[in-house]
């Protein structure tokens, strides 16, 4: 029998395959390109850390392959905390390193549940005088209906549970899954 990683042990079961993600990029990618083609100065896409990072890597290499030429930034915001429910609260904890007026700007999300985070930012954004903001992401969960967001790129809509991988995290493992699961019920009630 091939030798498993460590986490396979702790996965009940895959919600989107590694297949699948890849599949899913390079669509909305090809989306993305086609809707900014006559974008001159190119798109900065701003990604939130950690949990977008893997989605960031791989969509900024797809989309350079048919879109502008983009730029990359980072900004780090707290919502969830060690847990695995939504504070509500927006903090900034690694703001963006660069003026944004006049840019058009693409926000990778890993996952929207509530919308609190997103809505918080896309605010920001606009208050800090970018051109456009659209928004893609990934993930999103029913709930993210209730606080309208426009997100204008959804990868996939999954049921409303806590999953893990693909640069999402518990307790900040699993980030390096390459796929997206639910954990199983053991693991919360050993930590
Ligand atoms: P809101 O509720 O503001 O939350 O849309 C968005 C942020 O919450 C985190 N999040 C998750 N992280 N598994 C995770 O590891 C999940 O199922 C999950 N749901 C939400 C994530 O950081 C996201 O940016
Ligand atoms: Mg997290």
């Amino acid at each position: 029998m091939a030798q498993g990683s460590w986490y396979d042990a702790d996965i009940d079961h895959v919600i989107i395959s590694e297949e699948q993600i890849r599949e899913k990029i390079a669509e909305l990618a090809k989306q993305v390109a086609a809707d900014h083609a006559s974008v001159d100065d190119g798109l900065l896409l701003v990604g939130v850390l950690k949990g977008a990072v893997m989605f960031m890597a791989d969509f900024a290499r797809a989309l350079g392959r048919y879109g502008p030429p983009i730029e990359i930034e980072f900004m780090a915001l707290s919502s969830y905390g060690q847990g695995t429910t939504s504070s509500g609260v927006v903090r900034i904890r690694k703001d963006l390193d660069r003026d944004i007026a006049g840019r058009h700007i693409v926000v990778v999300e890993d996952i929207v549940d509530s919308g609190l985070t997103l809505n918080w930012l896309l605010r920001y954004l606009e208050s800090r005088e970018a051109a456009s903001v659209e928004v893609v992401a990934l993930f999103r969960k029913p709930d993210a209906i209730k606080v309208p967001v426009p997100v204008k790129y959804v990868g996939f809509d999954i049921p409303s549970e806590f999953v893990v991988g693909y640069g999402l995290d518990f307790g900040e493992r699993y980030r390096e899954v390459p796929y997206v699961g639910v954990l199983k019920p053991e693991v919360y009630a050993r930590s």
